[in-house]
Order: structure tokens, then C-alpha cells, then sequence
């Protein structure tokens, strides 16, 4: 079939700048008229470039509402723009980690995956649009702000209004557009993950832990997709091909709204699981955020595994699998939040461990220079090189592989860890939707206070504790393959024990500002590595509320979310 397309006259709107993972703003902004349209134009002219025409993107989405209306969008308009194919997700779904598979596998030239990540979705839930680059990863600094710059100065876009393609349908459609070619491949949204997750791990083995096929092992699983994407790729993988039975998954229904619940996978948000945890049953649990990049690892009991942790224990047990044994690890990284378990194992190992700021795509440019293989975030983000996103599900089955091969639980294999690396407590909290100026005074006095030479070797004290201050900045990061650098991370004061407080706001929140409170301190004393972390650093979460003046600023008493 023969299409034309046409170039639509239109307006810069104000307020179209991507942060760390893409364009999120809530659906009405997104339903205004032309704004998805200028921002899908100015992505494709500023992450192509000189390539649009002929080019090849991967397309899909978390499911939340508004996906369906905007992958529609985005077909007409790459097809407007030369585009030659786009991949897209069977019903415009993908899971983000699938997205960056499917474009590292075709070898295509960049991706769309349209997402609000852990943020609610609905009618007047979260959207967002993100680019991907070819080498599957968040597109860089350079690109974000160059899509930014775009939509400045956007006066027209081009579409092909009258190109409908079924996207439910699987298989190829192709149609002549302004006279060149125009492919839609339409994929299962989960097949080239799933195999690429048994090129990975050894399938057989997680399979016998899990009971064989008919769920009797005794080892029983608990997977809560919270509604978000992960569900189809939990049910083919875990259930269908690893055999664990129907009811180890749970919310594995991707709902627009997501159940009206908040599709984050920490303590809070995934109470439900942790609460089914808690009754003994299950050995293993873990939950994934909306667009499935984010996991939370529990044991028996709720026993829970802080994601720096967890990044430390499957950085530790690489030999459990296969993907490490043909590729051994090259580096490991974390992000600067972080506690930092990781550091010891890679000293362990003779390694080196980078610190790099929030946020996925720095870790990109150490994995694409060969330097990085196994990294994680505080904020639930694990993984590795296989692809440039974290992966929640490759998580779970990093951690399957490693209770398979060591035939422990989840809390000995900790206990384990820290008999030989000592522990990191810590502890995250959250104040999500604050008035902004408070927020950003607080920022702006801490920033003064760090300026002044006088609070290195200034002493704070909390009950017995007394911690004296050996560096406090702004954390700044030189990469070191393109030597860029970014500035103002996160300001740190760090201790003499090497304990430290660490303050940032949010780059991804979609309203009010949310600052976060990170607090970790480092105990070798093996009498204290079963204690309540909250107990722990209890003296330096107070300590951070006083200096901060958090409470005082901002008439938050308490944290919306403790992790
Ligand atoms: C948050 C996390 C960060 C993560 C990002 C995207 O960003 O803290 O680690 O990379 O979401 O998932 P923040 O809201 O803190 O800027
Ligand atoms: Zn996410």
C-alpha cells in the first residue's frame, strides 16, 4: 500500500527536556496537542542525524497507558522521515532490557521505549519517552541535549497521517511511503530475550532447583511483576521454561494503570510480597518495576538484600555462570550512592571498581570500552554487559544461578559474604513530592557548607558515636574513555571510618522535588552483621537530619520511603 506524508506546521512547547532517562511528564502534558509529536521529530533528528533515512529503530514499551496512541505516533512519523523499519513489540510491548537486546541483536540504529519506569501510569499517571542508541544503551549527554535544543525551535514535523499499522499482529508489513519502503517487523515481545537469557545462565541447573518441572523441590519462588512488564517475561521464563509452578508469579497482568499501585520495587511499594515473604513459605522473592529494568531481591522470612548487596554477591559468585566462564569479568562499577560491598570483592579479585555518577549510561562507555562487565545501582539497579540497561530479570537469575551452585538460602549466603568482606550497612531515604524551594535551599546551604575548608575534621555526635569528617564535595565524575566530566552528583561527607552521608534530588521524579538521604557505614565486628540496619546507622541518619535541616526546611518528619 501507498502512502504520502506531510509536513505539519507547528509550535516549540516549553518544558520538553530529557532527564537521565528520557522525556517523563504526566499524560495530560503529553496529550497536548503536537507535544509528543515535536519531541518523537526532534528525537529522531537529533539521535539519527544524518542516518534517519533507511535507518532501522526498535520501538515498545512498558504498557502503561498512553503506549498504545504513541507507538501509533511514532510509526507515522519515522515513516514521514525516511525511517526504512522499525521492530516493534507485539502490542507495542517490550520490557526496557528487552528493548536494549533486540537492539544490540539486529544491530539497529537506536531504539524508542516509551516508559515512566518506576512511576505511576494512568490517565493522570506518568509518560515518557526515551532514546536508546545503538549500542542499546540511554543515549548520552550529547544527544539528550541536542533532542532539547530541538525542541526549542521545532516549527514543523513530518507525518504520514494515514498509515494505520496493526501492531497486535506478529510478521512483517510492508508499505511504499512518499515512493521509498517501509518496513513493521512485528516481534514477540519476549522470544529474543528469553533466548538470549539461555545463551547467559544454565538454564538445566535453575531448572533443579526449582523443583524440575513439577514445583516439589521445596525450593518455592514468589515473583511479583507489580503489574508492569515483566509479567509475560516472568511467566515464559520462569514458569514456562524453568518450570516453577503458576503460582511462584504473581501481577504478571501488565496493566495501563498498574493496578493503580506505584510499580517501584522497594519495601514500601512491594509490601504485598514482602508481607507473603514473611510467612516462611518461600525461600526466594523478588519484584520488578513497571518497565523491568528494576529488581528487589528477598530471602526466606523477607529477608532482604540491599541492591549494593546484591551487586556485591553475584559480582562475588561470577563462576555460576556460563556468560562469565566464556567471558571472564573485566571490571565491576557502581554508582556513586552506592555502598560500596562491590569495591571489596573486585580488590579481592585484583579488579578495578569504578564510582560513577546516578544514572545507567555511564556505565555504558566503560562496558562498550571493554572495561566493565557487572555493575548495580542502589536503587535496584543490577547488571551486566550482555546488554547497556539493568535488568531485572536477569537479576533473578543471576541470584538463581548462585542459590543453585551453592545450595544455601539467601540470608547464609549473605552471612557468608560478610564473613569474608566485612558489611555495608545501608540505608536510602526518600522524601518524594516536596516543595521545590525548600528542597533546593537545603541543596544550596549544604553546598556552602562543604564549601567552607573549617568542616574537614569537624566532629558530629549522636549518642556514643562520634564521627569526624575527612572529605565533603560535590561529587564530580572524569570518564574515563571520552574524559567528560560531570559535575554536581551529589554532595558527600564522608568519615574517618568511612562511614558517609550523601544528599541529592531526584533527576527522575515527576513531581515536586524528592530528595534523597543515603546513609552507609562499614562494620567488621561479626557480632553486629545480623543487626537491623535502620539500628546500625541510626546515630548517622540523625546526624545527616541535623546537618542537612531537612526536617526543619522542608516539615518532612518522615522519609515517604526507607529502603
Ligand atoms: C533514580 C535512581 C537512579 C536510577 C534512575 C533510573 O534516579 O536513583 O539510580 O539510575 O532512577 O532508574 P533519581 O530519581 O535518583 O535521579
Ligand atoms: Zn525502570
Amino acid at each position: 500500500m501507498s502512502f504520502a506524508s506531510k509536513t505539519v506546521p507547528t509550535r516549540p512547547f516549553d518544558g520538553q527536556k530529557p532527564g537521565t532517562s528520557g522525556l517523563r511528564k504526566a499524560v495530560p502534558v503529553f496529550q497536548q496537542t503536537h507535544y509528543t509529536e515535536n519531541f518523537v521529530q526532534c528525537t529522531l533528528s537529533a539521535g539519527l542525524g544524518d542516518k534517519i533515512v533507511g535507518s532501522t529503530l526498535v520501538v515498545g514499551g512498558d504498557g502503561r497507558f498512553y503506549g498504545t496512541e504513541t507507538t501509533s505516533l511514532i510509526i507515522k512519523i519515522c515513516a514521514a522521515n525516511g525511517v526504512g523499519k522499525l521492530l516493534i513489540g507485539q502490542n507495542g510491548i517490550f520490557s526496557t532490557p528487552a528493548v536494549s537486546c533486540v537492539i544490540r541483536k539486529y544491530q539497529t540504529n537506536g531504539g524508542i521505549i516509551l516508559t515512566a519506569s518506576h512511576n505511576p501510569g494512568g490517565p493522570n499517571g506518568d509518560f515518557g519517552i526515551k532514546f536508546n542508541t545503538a549500542n542499546g544503551g540511554p543515549a548520552p549527554e550529547g544527544v539528550t541535549s541536542a533532542i532539547y535544543e530541538g525542541t526549542k525551535t521545532i516549527s514543523e514535523y513530518k507525518i504520514c497521517p494515514d498509515l494505520e499499522v496493526d501492531f497486535s499482529k506478529l510478521g512483517t508489513q510492508s508499505f511504499t511511503v512518499d515512493g521509498r519502503q517501509f518496513v513493521v517487523d512485528v516481534l514477540d515481545s519476549v522470544t529474543d530475550y528469553v533466548d538470549y537469557m539461555k545463551e547467559i545462565f544454565d538454564f538445566e541447573a535453575i531448572r533443579e532447583l526449582l523443583g524440575g518441572g513439577d514445583g516439589q523441590s521445596g525450593f518455592q519462588i514468589l515473583l511479583d511483576a507489580m503489574h508492569g512488564v515483566t509479567g509475560p517475561y516472568v511467566k515464559r521464563i520462569l514458569c514456562t521454561e524453568l518450570g516453577a509452578p503458576e503460582s511462584s508469579a504473581v501481577n504478571c497482568t501488565p496493566l495501563p494503570d498498574f493496578g493503580g499501585h506505584h510499580p517501584d520495587p522497594n519495601l514500601t511499594y512491594a509490601a504485598s510480597l514482602v508481607e507473603e515473604l514473611k510467612k516462611g513459605k518461600h525461600s526466594f522473592g523478588a519484584a520488578f518495576d513497571g518497565d523491568g529494568d528494576r529488581n528487589m531481591i528477598l530471602g526466606k522470612n523477607a529477608f532482604f538484600v540491599t541492591p549494593s548487596d546484591s551487586l556485591a554477591v553475584i559480582a562475588n559468585n561470577l563462576e555460576c555462570i556460563p556468560y562469565f566462564k566464556k567471558s571472564p569479568a573485566k571490571g565491576f562499577a557502581r554508582s556513586m550512592p552506592t555502598a560500596g560491598a562491590v569495591d571489596r570483592v573486585a580488590k579481592q579479585k585484583g579488579l578495578q571498581c569504578y564510582e560513577v555518577p546516578t544514572g545507567w549510561k555511564f556505565f555504558g562507555n566503560l562496558m562498550d570500552a571493554g572495561r566493565l562487565s557487572i555493575c548495580g545501582e542502589e536503587s535496584f539497579g543490577t547488571g551486566s554487559d550482555h546488554i547497556r540497561e539493568k535488568d531485572g530479570i536477569w537479576a533473578v537469575l543471576a541470584w538463581l544461578s548462585v542459590l543453585a551452585d551453592k545450595k544455601q538460602g539467601v540470608e547464609d549466603i549473605l552471612m557468608e559474604h560478610w564473613k569474608k568482606y566485612g558489611r555495608n550497612f545501608f540505608t536510602r531515604y526518600d522524601y518524594e513530592n516536596c516543595e521545590s524551594a525548600p528542597a533546593n535551599q537545603m541543596m544550596k546551604n549544604l553546598e556552602d557548607l562543604i564549601a567552607d575548608p573549617a568542616v574537614i575534621g569537624g566532629t558530629h555526635c549522636h549518642g556514643d558515636k562520634t564521627y569526624k569528617v575527612t572529605k565533603a564535595d560535590n561529587f564530580e565524575y572524569t570518564d574515563p574513555i571520552d574524559k567528560s566530566v560531570t559535575k554536581k552528583q551529589g554532595i558527600r561527607i564522608i568519615f574517618e571510618d568511612d562511614s558517609r552521608i550523601i544528599f541529592r534530588l531526584s533527576g527522575t521524579g515527576s513531581s515536586g522535588a524528592t530528595i534523597r538521604m543515603y546513609v552507609e557505614g562499614y562494620e567488621s565486628n561479626p557480632s553486629k552483621y545480623a543487626l537491623d540496619a535502620q539500628v546500625v546507622l541510626k546515630p548517622l541518619v540523625e546526624i545527616a537530619l541535623q546537618v542537612s535541616q531537612l526536617r526543619e526546611l522542608t516539615g518532612r518528619q518522615e522519609p515517604t520511603v526507607i529502603t
